[in-house]
């Protein structure tokens, strides 16, 4: 069974969409009201439904059946359509605008993938929501998962591979835009508990999280889940914290575009 065919049961228990990122989503377009923008990888369409509320005339499109029956659950606004991104069936320019958020990662071809999305462009912004390795390199859940760290970080394309491939296609870059972890954020994806590690502590929480889910062991994820609770009674956490501060920023906008 398909990844997210297994993630999409529980996913929207722990994942919604943030409004900060949403913001920072919606100025990069730099769109009209009612332009219509494709949502690449949509899942169960949180980011989707949320640009669509503030006016955007939306699609979301996605591989798994599961993580989109749950988005027409949610919306009959939205167009939601199945789809592999490296066969997208719309027209030729039918889209002033997309995005992608944190799926980048899982598509086995990025230029194929890249191609596909300047193809339904007419013209208009590419935005790519993702982490780079470098970033995830300085995560401090390393500490307590390195082997599913390691993993992850090996599977995520780093940011010089998705400009030049953004290129490659036709693409312009507009600008690269570092984004910090708030306290406050409300989508639950891999660091969004860079401030509240107990977050790692609820099995709901890593069930949304694909490196949880999928890379991890339930060896690897006891020992480590043990160890890190340990060090949040013990206060120990905040030395672990401070080893790991960075300044590359946690995760990464890429903003493309088709003129
Ligand atoms: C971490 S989820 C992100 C979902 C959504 N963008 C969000 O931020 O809530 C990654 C999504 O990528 C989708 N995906 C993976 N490979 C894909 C592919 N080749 N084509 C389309 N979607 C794909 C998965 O089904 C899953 O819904």
């Amino acid at each position: 069974m398909p990844l997210y065919d297994v993630i999409g049961k529980e996913y929207d228990t722990s994942r919604k969409a943030d409004s900060e990122i949403t913001r920072r989503l919606m100025n990069h377009f730099q769109v009209f009201e009612d332009s219509r923008i494709l949502d690449v990888a949509c899942g169960t369409g949180n980011y989707t439904i949320a640009l669509s509320k503030l006016g955007l005339n939306i699609t979301g499109t996605d591989i798994s059946e599961e993580m989109l029956s749950k988005a027409r659950n949610k919306s009959n606004i939205v167009t939601w359509d199945q789809a592999d991104v490296l066969h997208l069936s719309y027209q030729d320019g039918e889209f002033s605008g997309a995005t992608c958020i944190l799926a980048i990662h899982h598509f086995k071809d990025l230029l194929k993938a890249f191609e596909q999305v300047h193809r339904v462009l007419s013209q208009g912004r590419f935005v790519i929501f993702t982490s780079s390795p470098e970033q995830m390199e300085r995560y401090w859940l390393k500490e307590y998962f390195p082997q599913a760290m390691m993993d992850s970080c090996y599977q995520m394309p780093k940011v010089s591979d998705v400009v030049d491939n953004l290129k490659k296609v036709g693409f312009k870059i507009v600008g690269i835009e570092t984004f910090l972890i708030q306290p406050t954020l409300s989508d639950f994806f891999l660091y969004s508990g860079k401030y509240d590690p107990s977050m790692y502590l609820n099995p709901k929480v890593r069930t949304g999280i694909s490196t949880f889910a999928s890379s991890a062991s339930q060896e690897e994820i006891d020992a480590g889940c043990t160890r890190l609770k340990a060090d949040i009674e013990n206060g120990q956490i905040q030395e672990v914290l401070d080893r790991y501060s960075s300044e590359l920023g946690d995760y990464t906008f890429v903003v493309a575009e088709k003129r």
